[in-house]
């Protein structure tokens, strides 16, 4: 061999492994992961079947100080505060993700369908007195001072609620798409459940339509800065007729999504990254801003219902939205790392990587559907490079990336050790017993030492956009794990699952 066929050779085993690396990841052990994780962020009295054995009962008194039952739900993050608005749009996105690709699941999906009823329970209970809405439990300032693990929680577990004096549209439309994404989720399991969420998502949404506000003037500083409503409520009162219409197919809800949905492209909105956009933000996803879903979720509705009207909206800016997405295309308006990681301002990163990520591989299906093609300018992109491109963000995440490092806790060789987590960075009660206070925990948060519970699934806020990660508890916006980064990625994980090379 010339020296010019060995090199050649070379190049293409280096290219052999790298896709023989790529092609290795065991997405089907990633998504009973991703799924298992919502077990270790739940609240209340624990079943005999959970599996995340560390974790015990807590704030089982929660709303009884006002005569509600409350207990329940999820802790959003490495705190011990149950915020509704955050909860309900990761509800909403694991009932989109069993609704697209539940069929991929496997055993997994009723694990899946068991999380989803775990927040469902929950909403049923935050929502049971007409006129009401509790939009969060928890005094978030106390929480946040402690670091305290969730069973030992003895800061102000006060509820918060709106009403028709003090409205919260935003909180309440996205518990009504829960409601309803769940309703179609349960529909072939447990009809009556299904029938339930149904009339309670109906019921909430009217109450969201009629007493309009945000709810970040109804209950101020108790919300804001923690999920303060940036975008407006607008886009959650259409997102919640859109999930209504997906679950009822009927034509008022769909009418009212199709005049809605001009004026919210006439609504000048000023994002979480302090950008203003007009024309419907079309290029935002996430539990603030829904407008990029509810374009792709409607493109599809209008698709399978035969109605799609060319003078719509919904299939213009969904093809926006990817072409902001797509590194190759002219209106790129996110970033990419060296290593390939899709970058948006805002917060902990990988909730913009896998919400996105996300609504490419279902705007993919879109696409393969109704046969058409994406032209970003001159460039051209059909069905497969968007699956691609989500592909590519999975196995980053999963660890192919410069530091050959998982995101996933518990997932791969090489994972984070110190998520910002009270609960995963405390020992276990069955360690200690005895009652660790307010700032107690300060010793272990402060310690150099991996977490002593692993929270297996946990997918942290991400590396830095130089690729690099610092594993430190403190620096929270990068080692903190959310419910609404993994949601998503419940459904891209089962897609993958049984597509597991392209
Ligand atoms: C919510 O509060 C933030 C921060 O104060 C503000 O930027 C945003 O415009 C508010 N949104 C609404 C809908 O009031
Ligand atoms: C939509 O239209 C196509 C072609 O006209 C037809 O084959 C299909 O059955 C229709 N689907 C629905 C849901 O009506
Ligand atoms: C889709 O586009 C890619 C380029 O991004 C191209 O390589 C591929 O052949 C196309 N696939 C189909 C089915 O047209
Ligand atoms: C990652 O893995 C590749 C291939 O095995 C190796 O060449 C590279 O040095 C590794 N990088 C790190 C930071 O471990």
């Amino acid at each position: 061999m010339s020296l010019l066929e060995r090199l050649l050779a070379l190049a293409w085993m280096m290219a052999m492994v790298a896709v023989m690396r790529v092609a290795s990841h065991d997405y089907g052990d990633a998504l009973s992961k991703s799924i298992l994780f919502f077990e270790g962020q739940r609240s209340g009295k624990l079943p005999s079947t959970q599996r995340i054995t560390w974790r015990k009962d807590s704030a089982l008194n929660d709303g009884h100080q006002i005569g509600v039952d409350l207990v329940g739900g999820y802790y959003d993050a490495g705190d011990n505060v149950k915020f509704n608005f955050p909860m309900a749009f990761s509800t909403t996105m694991l009932a989109w993700s069993v609704t697209e690709f539940g069929k991929f699941m496997g055993p997994d999906q009723q694990r899946a369908l068991e999380a989803i009823q775990w927040a469902t329970d929950y909403f049923l209970k935050a929502t049971s007195i007409p006129g009401f809405v509790f939009a969060l439990v928890g005094d978030p300032y106390a929480d946040h001072s402690c670091w305290e693990r969730p069973e030992d929680m003895d800061t102000p577990r006060t509820p918060y609620a709106v009403s028709k004096t003090f409205p919260g549209s935003e909180v309440s439309g996205e518990i009504a798409a829960a409601l309803a994404a769940a309703s179609i989720v349960f529909r072939p399991k447990n009809l009556g459940y299904s029938a339930r969420l149904l009339k309670r998502a109906k019921m909430i949404f009217d109450f969201a339509d009629t007493y309009r506000g945000s709810y970040n003037v109804s209950l101020g500083q108790w919300v804001c800065p923690f999920y303060c409503d940036f975008s407006g409520y607008e886009d959650e009162l259409v997102w919640g007729a859109a999930w209504l219409y997906r679950a009822t197919k009927a034509p008022n809800y769909r009418n009212y999504v199709v005049d809605n949905a001009k004026h919210l492209s006439k609504i000048l909105v000023r994002n979480i990254d302090g950008a203003t956009y007009s024309g419907g933000s079309f290029a935002e996803f996430g539990w603030d801003a829904k407008h990029a879903g509810i374009n792709v979720l409607v493109s599809q509705l209008l698709l399978r219902s035969n109605t799609t009207n060319l003078l719509d909206p919904f299939i213009p800016n969904a093809d926006k939205f990817v072409c902001t997405v797509l590194p190759e295309s002219p209106t790129l308006s996110v970033s990419y790392s060296p290593g390939g990681l899709l970058f948006k301002p805002g917060g902990s990163n990988m909730q913009h990587t896998t919400t996105l990520s996300f609504l490419l591989l279902v705007y993919s299906l879109y696409l393969n559907q109704a046969n058409k093609l994406i032209y970003c300018g001159n460039v051209v992109a059909n069905s497969s490079r968007l699956v691609e491109m989500a592909r590519s963000q999975v196995d980053y995440i999963l660890g192919s990336n410069p530091l050959n490092m998982s995101y996933m806790v518990g997932y791969g060789q090489k994972y984070p050790q110190r998520i910002h987590h009270r609960g995963s960075s405390l020992p276990s009660i069955d360690q200690i017993p005895e009652h660790i206070d307010c700032q107690g925990g300060s010793a272990y948060f402060n310690s150099d030492k991996p977490n002593p519970n692993l929270l297996i699934g946990a997918v942290v806020g991400g590396p830095d956009m130089e690729d690099s990660y610092a594993d430190s508890r403190a620096d929270f916006v990068h080692s903190e794990p959310t419910t609404y980064i993994n949601a998503p990625l419940v459904g891209l994980l089962a897609y993958f699952r049984s597509h597991p090379s392209s």
